[in-house]
């Protein structure tokens, strides 16, 4: 490309915002690329979880590291299931604790710093789409997304991958859900003892059918805690001033939320919060969001 040249205006498709821009397949390769450099980013994830700043530049770091933003982020948010599993852990350490990931979308990344830990994983999401994404992983289907560099990044080595696929495969059930419902949709409603959500609960308060039922974010952080045991732990990830993100080339909305409005929606709603970080820097131009929020917090008694 001539880079003297004029660029051309936004496309009225970019321009669009729509939640039918949500593909599984474009999503997975827009954020979670199979071809990581795990080499590269191991020394990069160990610094990480060194790092006990709440608020962090990660354009800053990225461009010390030489690595994309999006690679950084994500050890963040490895770092930071980490430190749930560590949490259900400590409080079931006989391994039976039964977790569910809201919104997990087309996505297992997010479940690779806590299998170990635990007993099962209900992963959930309102697209079956997305459902059939992961049970395609779960089948070994040879169409699946790989995620094998995620497990290298977080344990695997040549020799116990296989093992440890096996272990996931085992653990990790698909069923639909709507986190605007008080129980969540969930076809046999029970209580977890800790549930992850990574980007759902700002993009389900994003779609209309939020808007058109009047469901706030604070709403939805309450139907997760009416299915989350006491004392039980929660992890939320919400991308920070965002009106839209990006699948591919395409914008899909997204409720735009704060630090302040998650604390006072975790506080209202009977959770103690035990950590927060928010990332700074990223590009909002390009990519929709200026940063994202971490926060883990605990349902009170
Ligand atoms: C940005 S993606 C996040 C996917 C995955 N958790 C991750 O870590 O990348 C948002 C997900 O929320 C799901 N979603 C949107 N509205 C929802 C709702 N009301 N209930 C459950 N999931 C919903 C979407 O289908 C999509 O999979």
């Amino acid at each position: 490309m001539n880079l003297n040249m004029p660029q051309p205006e936004e496309t009225a498709r970019e321009k669009e915002i729509s939640e039918k821009n949500f593909s599984p397949r474009d999503y997975v390769e827009t954020y979670y690329p199979s071809d990581v450099d795990v080499e590269k980013l191991l020394p990069i994830l160990e610094k990480v979880s060194k790092i006990d700043s709440n608020i962090v530049d990660i354009s800053k770091i990225a461009e010390e590291e030489g690595i994309d933003p999006e690679d950084l982020e994500n050890l963040f948010i490895l770092d930071f299931q980490r430190k749930l599993g560590e949490k259900i852990i400590e409080d079931h350490p006989e391994k039976d604790a039964k977790v569910l990931d809201v919104g997990g979308g087309p996505t297992i990344y997010q479940h690779l710093e806590i299998f170990q830990n635990i007993e099962s994983i209900t992963h959930t999401d309102i697209l079956p789409e997305n459902l059939e994404e992961v049970d395609m992983w779960v089948n070994d289907n040879p169409e699946a997304h790989n995620w094998d560099s995620y497990f290298m990044l977080t344990g695997a080595n040549s020799e116990n991958i296989g093992e440890m696929k096996k272990e996931l495969r085992s653990k990790i059930k698909t069923t639909t859900c709507n986190a605007l419902e008080p129980n969540l949709g969930l076809e046999n409603p029970e209580r977890f003892d800790a549930i992850s959500e990574v980007f759902c609960l700002d993009a389900a308060v994003g779609t209309d059918e939020a808007k058109r039922r009047n469901i706030s974010l604070s709403d939805t952080v309450g139907n997760i805690g009416n299915s989350l045991e006491e004392g039980g732990y929660f992890s939320m990830v919400a991308i920070r001033n965002a009106d839209w993100y990006k699948v591919g080339d395409k914008k899909v909305p997204v409720h735009n939320t704060n630090e302040d409005e998650i604390e006072n929606a975790l506080k209202s709603n009977g959770f103690e919060i035990l950590e927060q970080r928010t990332l700074i820097g990223s590009d909002k131009e390009k990519d929709g969001y200026d940063g994202v929020i971490l926060c883990l917090a605990k349902k009170l008694g």
